[in-house]
């Protein structure tokens, strides 16, 4: 099993997995031994904090070893190429978790029949949006149908996932982007051809937001930008998260994959304040990840 995206997965697949996490979460001593004897290589291209640590504190959790490799270490595609990373990882473990900078890279690297785990592309970001969904579910204890999902900002790996995710589990999700910035029209075709009957509006009218429980905000300025601080400012500031929004829309959580930058995306206060789920989300990575991770290592061969 390979999870490049959350369209590896069927939506009873995500429930699965959300589920897993919950009882892993209440109940780590029942999957010490998961991967015991297992060692995960763990192919970082770009820099990490929160994935980093939750998978390796996850992987020693479940009795495996995480084998950490960065790009100036392997130099991917230049000292050797990816298929032949891939190959030889394949001798001496047992999975790949990998963040890079193109989702081909990814692609290539499941060519050695071991598992990949996408740790963040350019157009997925799969482990963060289940660590969304498991926070979503804890914030309301209900059937999630009836939560309104709003996600403000640029409509980049975090954004895309989060679709997949809402789309599968039939959410409410609206989407609001300044013009130009949208979900690319490749993947919303994709969307769409897997889930025609999903529950996401995605539009650029800032006029237009409905009432929302959760809003969900992500940097404007992703890791391979170019755009200069300034531009990113003057075309995204109108699409601030701050206090006066959250209580326009009567917001009561608020969720960033994190790494924030305080008073652009989001400000100091609503980041801070009493709706502010982030940390919560922060955690819930090394939950969902173990899941995805105890999921592999029961699969025949593994
Ligand atoms: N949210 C997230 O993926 O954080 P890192 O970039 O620190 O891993």
């Amino acid at each position: 099993m390979n999870i490049l995206s959350l369209f590896d997965l069927t939506a009873p697949q995500i429930k699965h997995v959300l589920e897993l996490a919950s009882a892993i979460k209440a109940h780590p001593a029942g999957y010490q031994n998961s991967l015991k004897g297992r060692s995960i290589a763990m192919m970082f291209e770009k820099p990490s904090l929160r994935t980093r640590v939750s998978f390796e504190v996850g992987i020693q959790q479940l009795g495996g070893q995480a084998i950490y490799l960065d790009a100036q270490m392997i130099e991917p595609g230049q000292r050797e190429s990816v298929e032949d990373i891939a190959q030889n990882l394949s001798c001496w473990t047992h999975g790949i978790v990998a963040r890079v900078f193109k989702h081909e890279t990814l692609e290539k690297l499941t060519t050695a029949n071991i598992p990949v785990i996408n740790a963040l592309c350019d157009q997925h970001h799969p482990c963060q949006s289940l660590a969304d969904l498991l926070t979503i579910q804890e914030r309301y204890p209900v059937d999630l149908r009836v939560v309104d999902i709003l996600y403000l900002g640029e409509g980049n790996n975090v954004c895309q996932s989060l679709m997949v995710g809402a789309a599968a589990l039939g959410l409410k999700l609206t989407v609001v982007t300044p013009p130009g910035f949208g979900p690319k029209e490749a993947f919303l075709t994709q969307l769409n051809s897997r889930y025609p009957n999903h529950k996401i509006k995605v539009g650029t009218d800032l006029n237009a937001i409905p009432d929302a429980d959760v809003v969900y905000t992500d940097t404007w300025l992703s890791m391979g930008d170019t755009r200069s601080e300034e531009e990113t400012v003057e075309i995204f500031m109108p699409y601030q998260v701050n206090q006066e929004l959250i209580n326009r829309l009567k917001a009561t959580t608020v969720l960033h994959c994190l790494p924030a930058h305080r008073n652009n995306e989001v400000t100091d206060e609503v980041l801070d304040g009493p709706h502010s789920s982030v940390l919560q989300q922060a955690e819930n990575r090394l939950y969902v990840q173990k899941a995805l991770l105890h999921m592999i290592s029961q699969e025949k061969n593994a």
